[in-house]
C-alpha cells in the first residue's frame, strides 16, 4: 500500500470531473499520510464522510452526462456507482456506530480499488462518448441536486479562508475539501501567534479553526479578532469530543459555528455556504 501520485493518463479529460476525481485521490492520500498520527482516527473519519459526500456530487455530474450523450454503459456504471457509495456509506456508518472495528488500511484498500478499478477503468470506457460533445459545459454547471456546495450563487473561488489547527494532517484534509469545492486561497496558520500574523498581513472572508491550538484555546484567537476592526466572519470552530463542555463559552466568545471532529464535508460547506450569504465579506 502506498499513496498514489495524479497522472495525466488518469484523466478523463474533463476538468470538472478530473477535479472530482483527483479530489477523492488526494483525500486517500490525506488518510494515507494520516496512519500512525495522534488523530488518525479523527482523519478516519472525516474521510470517510467526505468520500460519501463528494460521491454523491461526483455520480450526479456523470450521470448526468452519461444520460445527456446516451452512454450505451450507462446502467452497468450507475450499478457500479451504488456499489462503490453503498460500501462508502457502510464503512462510515460503522465508523459511527462501531469506530474501533473500521480498520484504516481496509479503508484505504477500498479506496484504492475506486481508484484502479473504476476511475482507471470504468470511466475511462465513457470518455469516448462525452469528450468534445457540444453542450456539456452547460450540463456541468448547472449544480448538481445533492447541493454539496450549499448555495449554488457562491462563487467558492473567489474566497479567501484561514485554517488554524496544529495537526498538519487534519489541515490537509481541510483543504482538501475547501479546494474539492473550488476553494483556491487557503492560508494555513499551525497555531495562534502564525493566525494572527496572517490576519495582520491579508483579508479573509472566513476562518475554520480547531477547538484547541497547541494547548491554547479557540477562544484566546477569538478575544483578539473581536478587539479587531472588520474581524473576519464567519469563524467556524472544530471542537473534539472531548471538548463539547466548551460549546456554549466558544460561541459566546464570538464564535458563528461550531463543528465536531470528525468533520462533515457537507456540514462544513453548507455551514460556511450559509454564514457568508448571511454576512457579506467587507
Ligand atoms: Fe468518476
Ligand atoms: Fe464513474
Amino acid at each position: 500500500m502506498a499513496s498514489i501520485a495524479w497522472r495525466e493518463l488518469m484523466g478523463v479529460g474533463i476538468p470538472e470531473i478530473d477535479a472530482d476525481h483527483r479530489t477523492l485521490l488526494t483525500l486517500a492520500n490525506d488518510l494515507y499520510g494520516a496512519i500512525g498520527d495522534e488523530e488518525e482516527r479523527l482523519i478516519l473519519g472525516s474521510v470517510l464522510k467526505a468520500v460519501c459526500d463528494f460521491a454523491d456530487s461526483h455520480f450526479a455530474r456523470e450521470e448526468t452526462l452519461m444520460a445527456a450523450v446516451g452512454y450505451p454503459g450507462q446502467a452497468a456504471h450507475i450499478a457500479a456507482h451504488d456499489r462503490l457509495r453503498g460500501r462508502a456509506a457502510a464503512l462510515a456508518r460503522r465508523y459511527d456506530g462501531d469506530g474501533p472495528s473500521v480498520d484504516t488500511k481496509d479503508c484505504l484498500d477500498f479506496l484504492h480499488h475506486w481508484v484502479v478499478d473504476h476511475i482507471c477503468t470504468a470511466d475511462m470506457d465513457y470518455r469516448g462518448w462525452v469528450v468534445g460533445r457540444p453542450g456539456l459545459a452547460t450540463l456541468l454547471t448547472d449544480e448538481p441536486e445533492t447541493g454539496l456546495d450549499g448555495a449554488p450563487n457562491l462563487d467558492w473561488r473567489q474566497l479567501s479562508l484561514l485554517l488554524v489547527d496544529d495537526n498538519a494532517r487534519f489541515r490537509r484534509v481541510m483543504r482538501t475539501i475547501l479546494e474539492g469545492i473550488g476553494v483556491r486561497n487557503i492560508a494555513e496558520a499551525p497555531d495562534i501567534d502564525t493566525a494572527k500574523v496572517i490576519l495582520d498581513a491579508v483579508a479573509v472572508d472566513a476562518v475554520v479553526t480547531d477547538g484547541q491550538i497547541g494547548g491554547r484555546c479557540s477562544r484566546d484567537l477569538l478575544g483578539w479578532m473581536r478587539e479587531r476592526p472588520n474581524w473576519p466572519r464567519p469563524v467556524v470552530v472544530v471542537l473534539c469530543g472531548a471538548e463539547q463542555m466548551d460549546r456554549a463559552a466558544v460561541l459566546a466568545a464570538g464564535a458563528d459555528e461550531i463543528l465536531e471532529k470528525p468533520v462533515s464535508a457537507r456540514r462544513l460547506l453548507t455551514g460556511l455556504a450559509r454564514l457568508l450569504i448571511r454576512i457579506p465579506s467587507e
